[in-house]
């Protein structure tokens, strides 16, 4: 369907995707599909091993389901693009450059032409929203894991891209960088209506960020056993967001799936 924009109305529409890493074996899930629209924010849930990170990768073009498949903006995808930006689960940095050049590349390759000085100013902007100005001219080699994290946040931030695929980004972080980038995430989403596919274990986090959370069931044959709509309101904020009517009911909610539910087979007849 069209909206007046002569847009798709999702931005990102998944359709029956499997994969199987062995021929004849159970695959790792089955049957996902979602919509992502246009400034969304959509966070997925699950137990380790489900299958995750391997979605999150077919998004971005980086690994091909066994069946099923991903389109942006109308189009099929074929291969990773400059529409999108991925911040792994590990950090991906090249580790032959400085976090600077890091960043830069990335920056130039999204915008061809740009002079130099203003890919040296976007590079600093990036990386001081993630309080890495210092270390620029080091390279990953002598950074922490959470400082390359950051590095990797800036790089992806720093493309604006249509599709921000997130991977378990702020793992690493300590709990107040961590409340930095998660502030800034949504004040970038906020201003520029980024839309985000996100990984992530923990679950205030999840509420925080996600307008939309997919929970996926363990696998083998992991599928998404339910789909939760945020109640609370879109401005959410980190120092309110604990007080506000039906957070706590959520949260438990979403508990009791990860605790009680984690084990749920796919239904015989979905
Ligand atoms: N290249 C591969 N070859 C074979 N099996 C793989 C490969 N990559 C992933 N798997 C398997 O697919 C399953 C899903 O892996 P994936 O990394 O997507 O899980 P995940 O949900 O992201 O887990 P975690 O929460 O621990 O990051 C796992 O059982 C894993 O062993
Ligand atoms: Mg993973």
């Amino acid at each position: 369907m069209q909206n007046e924009l002569n847009k798709p109305d999702h931005l990102v529409v998944v359709n029956s995707l499997e994969k199987r890493y062995t021929k004849g074996g159970a695959p790792v899930f089955s049957d996902i599909s979602f919509s992502i629209d246009h400034g969304e924010i959509v966070c997925m849930i699950g137990h380790s091993g489900c299958g995750k990170s391997t979605i999150l990768n077919i998004l971005a073009g980086l690994e091909s389901a066994s069946s099923g498949q991903v389109s942006i903006n109308g189009h099929t995808i074929r291969g990773p693009g400059l529409d999108r930006g991925v911040v792994f689960q590990g950090h991906a940095l090249m580790p032959w450059l400085t976090v600077e050049q890091n960043v830069a590349m990335a920056i130039r390759a999204r915008h061809p032409g740009m002079q130099r000085g203003d890919v040296k100013n976007m590079t600093e902007h990036y990386l001081g929203l993630v309080s890495l100005k210092e270390a620029m001219h080091k390279r990953p080699s002598e950074l922490s894991g959470g400082m390359r994290q950051r590095v990797g946040i800036a790089r992806a931030f720093s493309t604006t891209p249509e599709l921000l695929l997130m991977d378990e980004p702020f793992g690493a972080l300590d709990a107040l960088t961590r409340g930095v980038i998660q502030d800034e995430l949504l004040n970038i989403c906020a201003q520029t209506h980024q839309t985000v596919f996100m990984i992530t274990h923990d679950i205030d986090e999840a509420i925080l960020l996600a307008d939309r959370l997919l929970l996926m069931s363990s696998g083998p044959n992991a599928h998404i056993a339910e789909v939760v709509q945020n109640p609370l309101p879109k401005e959410r904020s980190r120092a309110e967001i604990h007080h506000k009517k039906g957070y706590s009911d959520l949260r438990n909610h979403i508990m009791d799936f990860l605790v009680q539910k984690l084990n749920l087979k796919k239904p015989e007849n979905n």
